[in-house]
């Protein structure tokens, strides 16, 4: 597959989807979130892909949705055309997902990262839903998520001043799950892709659905989800594998 937005590749059953629109700072266009979709699509339904990251180049992972781009729009066309929408594929995706964010991660370059499993960034990045200053507000769920995973305060900060927030901020607040020097963050991100792509899938699948879980239910419905997701792991011979290969003191090799 060619593409002109991003490029992509294949490795050790992690796929590496990397945005490049290099003369717009990674905008995200509508090129762009179609290529998107056909990889991750495409991804998700091959069994050999068990991790996937998404990065940026190392100055920018993406500074928000393409503004030239939305010019334009009208209300009802934005409305009929369910616009941006196709970008949820990264949310909605089953295989695991990493972001590696260096440099701006801004507007829809945020939501995109935080749609993702965790995100791991670079010192330089730089996160920030700065749509308060153009007139208008996040679309991708940064009102939303960002609330979540860092809190009301720090989030109407950032959509109401529209401010960066840096990467030792962005760790203290629990938006990012390591800080990483520049050089290394790819490859690191591409280290633990390729970790939990050896661990096995069914055990990943439920460990990711159960976190999420906890995004959505309360207490109580959340522990039930996640109990129930542990005794069906006992139906599993990667279970009874990973187990046995404790005891008698070998690696485990999971079947998927
Ligand atoms: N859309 C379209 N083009 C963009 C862009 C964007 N979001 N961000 C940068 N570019 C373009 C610039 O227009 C410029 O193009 P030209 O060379 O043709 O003029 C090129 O990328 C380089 O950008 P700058 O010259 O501005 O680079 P800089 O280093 O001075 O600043 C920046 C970098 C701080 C990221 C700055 O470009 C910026 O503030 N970008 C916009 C960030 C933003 O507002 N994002 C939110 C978008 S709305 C959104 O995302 C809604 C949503 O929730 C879905």
């Amino acid at each position: 597959m060619t593409f002109n937005t991003i490029t992509t590749c294949i490795e050790d059953n992690v796929g590496t989807l990397t945005l490049h629109r290099p003369e717009a700072m990674n905008a995200l266009n509508q090129e762009m979130m179609r290529e998107v979709l056909q990889v991750i699509t495409a991804w998700d339904s091959d069994a050999t892909v068990r991790a996937i990251v998404l990065t940026g180049s190392d100055k920018v992972f993406a500074a928000g949705a393409d503004i030239k781009e939305m010019l334009n729009v009208e209300y009802l066309d934005a409305l009929q055309a369910n616009f941006l929408n196709d970008w949820t594929c990264i949310a909605n995706c089953r295989t695991p997902t990493v972001a590696a964010v260096a440099g701006y991660a801004l507007g829809g370059g945020c939501e995109i990262a935080m749609m993702c499993d965790f995100i791991l960034c670079a010192e330089n990045a730089q996160f920030g839903q700065p749509e308060v200053r153009i007139g208008t507000m996040p679309g991708l769920g940064g009102t939303q998520r960002l609330t979540r995973q860092i809190g009301k305060a720090k989030a109407m900060d950032l959509c109401l001043t529209g401010r960066m927030m840096g990467a030792l901020e962005a760790e203290r607040s629990g938006l990012v799950a390591r800080v990483l020097p520049c050089s290394e963050l790819l490859i690191e991100a591409r280290k633990v892709a390729r970790q939990i792509a050896s661990y096995s899938a069914p055990a990943v699948l439920l460990n990711r659905e159960s976190v999420n879980a906890a995004m959505n239910t309360t207490l109580t419905q959340g522990l039930a989800i996640e109990r129930h997701a542990f005794y069906s792991l006992f139906g599993s011979v990667d279970q009874q594998e990973g187990m046995s290969a404790f005891s008698d003191k070998r690696q485990p090799e999971f079947s998927h």
